[in-house]
């Protein structure tokens, strides 16, 4: 079938194979380009379908060789139904992987549960024995608890006070004023349900008491901080206190593996478009506006020059560098006090009118249909494409 974009409101229903294997193609050739790593190599990455966490598995097998585990929640594609973005990136990260000679095997399904979780221990046990390295990459608007079975919504709200700033719909470029709610009733606590640290310990309880984790062995979730423009309604509000939890986890999950040498770590990475982001109020405008100082700057990353940076220069560096809350650091660029101070200026001019000359809505659009596979450079939409893909190492 030919493939076309077909979007509502910040999402995008379909999704181009091809596109999407050019996409992994190139990020894999990054990661050569940039030479080897030195780093774990048996790696399970959780969330391993696009974003950060994609990224995460192609820096570790094409970074370090290693053999990789991806569990992920994508839609498989049915006949004149294309598949979503993350099922087509698996299909081909795992392609190119096979042909490396690299080991690697996929898990679709909710990593909330304890079957999908019991089903990931069983094939580390039958294929890999332990692992050195788990990536928690997730990015869920809901949760399903595997004990309760009470169901958690996350919800991007405020705390306190109403938010009221500036959004942009990055398909029209239309500025306008929005307004969000303070969180009410459970809202924070269904969030940090979802988005918080109690399944990432679930996750590494499992793998310890079943004896799957190696000596000295690492685990690494992403967090975000963000400026003081959208503080209010990220850093500040319900999804900042996930983050706050998922933060405070780490140090409870580093404690639990003493007995192995090993630790647990959070980076903080930078505002990136993603599916996850896009649908968050306020931020496309706040990343529009970075992409535009950060290109003008030369420091303009994707998730693929984050991650390998992350690991290149941090994770696998003598000595891991960290803040004064333990965490690492990978959006030291977007943080920068010079790329701050432009942001916020431009931040105070943008309009309708002024956005397409100050800000990088191009580029924003650009990486939104790129993570659907569309916009992509060499590949050609008119030509005919089969949307069934196999994901060869599926389970
Ligand atoms: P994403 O939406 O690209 O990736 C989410 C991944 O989670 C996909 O592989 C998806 O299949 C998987 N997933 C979702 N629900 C699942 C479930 N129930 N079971 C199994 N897999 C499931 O998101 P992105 O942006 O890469 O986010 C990953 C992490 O990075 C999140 O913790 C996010 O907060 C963080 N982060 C994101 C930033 C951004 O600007 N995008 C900036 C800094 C941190
Ligand atoms: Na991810």
């Amino acid at each position: 079938m030919i493939i076309e974009p077909r979007t509502r409101g910040f999402i995008c229903l379909t999704s181009h194979p091809k596109g999407c294997e050019q996409n992994v193609i190139d990020q894999i050739e990054y990661i050569k380009s940039k030479g080897a790593i030195d780093g774990a190599k048996k790696v399970l990455v959780i969330g391993a379908s696009t974003g950060f966490g994609l990224a995460s598995r192609i820096t570790s097998a094409f970074g370090s060789g290693a053999s990789t585990i991806g569990v992920f929640f994508e839609k498989p594609p049915s006949e004149g139904r294309p598949a979503s973005p993350g099922w087509y990136n698996s299909a081909a990260f795992e392609k190119e992987a096979h042909k490396a000679g690299l080991y690697a095997k996929s898990i679709n399904g909710d990593a909330f549960s304890n079957e999908i979780k019991k089903q990931t221990l069983d094939l580390i046990k039958a294929d890999l024995g332990q692992i050195d390295m788990v990536i928690y990459s997730l990015a869920s608007p809901v949760r399903t608890h595997p004990d309760t079975g009470a169901k958690y919504k996350s919800v991007l709200k405020p705390i306190g006070a109403k938010f009221q700033n500036k959004t942009v719909d990055f398909h029209t470029g239309v500025i306008s004023e929005v307004s969000i709610e303070p969180a009410q009733g459970d809202d924070i606590e269904n969030t940090v349900a979802v988005m918080g640290g109690e399944d990432w310990k679930m996750w590494i309880d499992d793998l310890k008491s079943e004896g799957l984790l190696s000596e000295g062995f690492t685990t690494i979730a992403y967090s975000y901080i963000g400026p003081s423009l959208t503080e209010a309604v990220y850093r500040k509000g319900t999804i900042g206190r996930a983050k706050d939890d998922l933060e405070a986890t780490a140090f409870t999950i580093s404690d639990s593996l003493k007995p192995l040498n090993g630790k647990a770590y959070v980076s903080v990475n930078k505002a990136l478009v993603t599916q996850a982001s896009s649908a968050i109020p306020v931020i496309p405008l706040y990343i529009s506006l970075l992409y535009k100082v950060m290109k003008e700057e030369g420091i303009h990353e994707g998730c693929i020059e984050q991650i390998q940076r992350l690991f290149q220069d941090r994770l696998y560096a003598d000595k891991i560098p960290t803040d004064d809350k333990g965490r690492i650091r990978i959006d030291d660029w977007e943080m920068r006090a010079d790329v701050q101070a432009r942001v916020a200026e431009l931040w105070k001019e943008a309009t309708t009118e002024t956005l397409p000359k100050i800000g990088d809505l191009k580029g924003y659009e650009k990486d939104f249909f790129n993570l659907f596979g569309f916009m992509v450079e060499g590949v050609d939409y008119d030509e005919d494409v089969n949307e069934i893909v196999e994901i060869p190492g599926l389970q």
